[in-house]
């Protein structure tokens, strides 16, 4: 069975092949350059750039999977959550093109696909999902930050998430205040290494609430202010790398803690990562330590897979699909604010 999987809900413009629960292949057009000379994801922008690009990369996906279009069993597309007018363009088009097709299209959560994305490993990349163990997932990017009990294959129970900013999203403004260009959270990363990370100790938000919620606003309200009183930080090289990693850190920090509790309390051995911050090394060093400390295993998504893209949303339209998923109805619209249920 070959399936179409297309992405668009925020800057990534994405499309997949999927064939029999296998990547064949996986087509990712990034609009980062374009939204950092703004400072931050313009949404029309997005848009207009998804409908250029969403033919050739949906062609270039179909060459590399060595099929015509006329060989698609079934298309799939992300419904929501994301960006209102970037969402639309993909859903659009993924669901025009099945209904010409006439081939059952699949409307699919975000949320729901980064949970299975770091299992998705191998050459070709497969998920394994009889065998995966019950697992706590964490999803970090500049759009998320959630804690989610995994407790097998299609079943899940929310536990927690943000209240105001995603943890990228801290990461890039607190990056934009001291001066680094959009998206920070890679060049905050870099600089941390070399930083000490308890030389401004910047507050743990909701660390001692007992709950997997988090709050980042105030983390950055709280860096705001503290360089009004400390311009001088900006002027030292040393300051700044002392600065990143004590941010960094106060993230890291609450996002490892409020995990290692849900391990804790679910009595999983098992934890997971996706989202574009997973790539952050201290995030990656301080989760594996605190596993390892526990006897936990972890898994993190593959690089290549923590950001957005349409392998995740294909695999988990597949293994929808082997479960006997209802197609979504042709006159289903996108669902921008859909939050993940369970
Ligand atoms: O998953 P993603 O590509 O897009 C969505 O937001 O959905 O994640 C992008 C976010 C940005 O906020 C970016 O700054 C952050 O991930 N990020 C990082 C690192 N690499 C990407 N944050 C901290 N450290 C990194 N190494
Ligand atoms: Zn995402």
């Amino acid at each position: 069975m070959n399936l179409l999987a297309i992405e668009t809900s925020c800057d990534e413009t994405s499309a997949a092949v999927i064939r029999d629960g296998a990547v064949i292949s996986n087509v990712v057009s990034s609009q980062m350059d374009m939204h950092s000379e703004y400072g931050g994801v313009v949404p029309e922008l997005a848009a207009r750039e998804h409908l250029k690009n969403l033919q050739p990369v949906i062609d270039k996906s179909l060459v590399e999977a060595g099929i015509k279009s006329t060989d698609l069993d079934a298309v799939a597309a992300t419904r929501g959550p994301g960006l209102p007018s970037a969402l639309r363009a993909g859903f659009g088009v993924a669901q025009g093109f099945a209904y010409a097709l006439g081939v059952p299209f699949y409307g699919i959560n975000h949320h729901e696909a980064h949970l299975y994305s770091p299992w998705i490993a191998g050459d070709p990349l497969s998920a394994d999902f009889e065998n995966m163990p019950a697992n706590i997932s964490l999803i970090v990017s500049g759009g998320h930050t959630m804690i989610v009990h995994v407790k097998g294959s299609l079943q899940h129970e929310i536990l927690g998430g943000t209240v105001d900013d995603a943890a990228g999203e801290c990461f890039d403004k607190t990056a934009k205040l001291i001066g680094l260009p959009y998206p920070g959270g890679p060049e905050m990363d870099r600089l941390a290494a070399e930083g000490d990370p308890l030389k401004y100790p910047f507050p743990r938000p909701m660390l001692k609430d007992p709950n997997y919620d988090f709050s980042f606003s105030g983390l950055k309200t709280s860096v705001r202010y503290h360089l009004e009183k400390h311009p001088e930080i900006l002027e030292d090289g040393q300051s700044i790398r002392d600065l990143c990693a004590s941010v960094q850190w106060a993230i890291v920090e609450v996002l490892c803690k409020k995990v290692m509790r849900a391990v804790r309390k679910m009595g999983v051995t098992c934890v997971t990562a996706s989202g574009g911050v997973t790539c952050n090394r201290g995030l990656r060093a301080e989760l594996q330590r605190e596993c390892e400390k526990r006897g936990v295993s972890l898994r993190l998504a593959e690089p290549k897979l923590c950001t957005d893209n349409a392998a995740m949303i294909g695999i988990l339209a597949a293994e929808k699909i082997k479960a006997g998923a209802e197609p979504t109805p042709h006159d289903v619209e996108a669902h921008p604010g859909w939050a993940l249920s369970g």
